[in-house]
């Protein structure tokens, strides 16, 4: 439904994005997974025909990006970074409004225009001006104008951004109701968003595909060690030095709470057998032991750091891969 072929986009002389390939089949979800300024948005204004890629070519459902974008248009319900909503009219009044420019009218724009309340549970707040919606409400009627020419292709830029964990999880269900039916791209910098709603991840980092895969076959192929993490009652002084001495073990980190140690091994080896034998004979007080799976926001910076030429991979802290950085204002559709 989306086919992009080696397109890179330069503004002047800074490179946004290099030889970009991916596609998205029918009623599949995407997650274009980066940190800001990966060049997120720049692929997502290319395939809305915003402006056109320096090299390369999009298409939608067969339609150029360039040769054809009010076909391309026509197919595309776009979500930007910040919704394209005028806050001096109602809701109602608002969505009709797209659907004019959408050039649809009488029962056709009814119809269509009861749908998408519906579908975004807008029914409640229709006669309310959009100034004095939240932002979650604001951010619904941003996905209703999307929506509301029942396009087959989605493209949501970072449509959970700034919303509290409630109205997060109601975008993200609301996302979730949409697939199957539609071919959705949705771009995110937070980990647990790529996971949580789409089946297919693309991970982008200065410009370039770093990786590609499903969020499972991503950390199982890149998983180089196993970890163990264990919590005993009374650890001696010298317990991690002790957990190291272990044949396999590559690397022992304190946790967070008192006794607390993650243990790192050599993929391949399970020393859980090892690690049991060890604490218990030295009557330490096992109080816990289990396996750590490796995350994707572990696969996502062991990956970025290799691009940058650092070997080690950082211990992972949140679900947020960088700090936002203020973006650019993005235009009306
Ligand atoms: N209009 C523009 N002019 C110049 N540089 C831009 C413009 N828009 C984006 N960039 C740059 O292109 C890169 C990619 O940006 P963007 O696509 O917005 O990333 P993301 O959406 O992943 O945060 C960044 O380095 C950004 O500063
Ligand atoms: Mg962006």
């Amino acid at each position: 439904m989306i086919d992009v072929q080696n397109i890179t986009k330069r503004y002047g002389h800074h490179t946004a994005i290099e030889d970009v390939t991916f596609s998205v089949a029918k009623g599949e979800v995407l997650a274009f997974l980066g940190p800001n300024g990966a060049g997120k948005t720049t692929t997502m204004r290319i395939l809305t025909c915003f402006m056109p890629p320096t090299e390369g070519t999009a298409r939608v459902a067969g339609f150029d990006c360039v040769e054809a974008p009010m076909e391309v248009k026509r197919r595309i319900g776009y979500l930007p970074e910040t919704p394209p909503v005028y806050h001096e009219l109602t809701v109602t009044e608002y969505l009709t409004f797209v659907g004019r420019l959408r050039g649809m009218s009488g029962s056709s724009l009814t119809s269509a225009l009861d749908r998408s309340l519906e579908q975004l549970q807008l029914g409640s707040v229709r006669h309310r001006l959009i100034a004095n919606l939240s932002r979650g409400y604001r951010q619904r009627v941003g996905l209703a104008q999307a929506l509301l020419h029942d396009p087959p292709v989605l493209i949501l830029d970072e449509p959970t951004v700034g919303l509290d964990p409630q109205q997060i999880i109601e975008i993200r269900g609301l996302i979730k109701n949409l697939a199957g039916s539609h071919s959705i791209i949705l771009s995110t910098h937070i980990l647990p968003e790529a996971t949580a709603v789409c089946q297919r991840v693309v991970i982008i980092n200065g410009g370039r595909i770093v990786a590609e895969d499903t969020p499972e076959q991503l950390s199982a192929r890149l998983r180089q060690s196993e970890k163990i993490s264990i919590t005993i009652k009374t650890p001696p002084s010298d317990c991690e030095e002790r957990l190291r001495a272990i044949p396999g073990v590559m690397n022992v980190f304190p946790g967070q709470d008192p006794g607390h140690f993650v243990v790192e091994c050599t993929l391949g080896y399970d020393l859980r057998d090892e690690l049991a034998r060890l604490i218990v004979s030295q009557e330490w007080g096992l109080l816990e032991l289990k396996t750590v799976s490796m995350t994707l926001e572990d696969v996502f910076l062991r990956l970025t750091r290799h691009e940058e030429g650092m070997s080690q991979p950082q211990e992972a802290t949140s679900g947020i891969l960088s700090a936002p950085e203020p973006s650019a204002r993005e235009a009306t559709p």
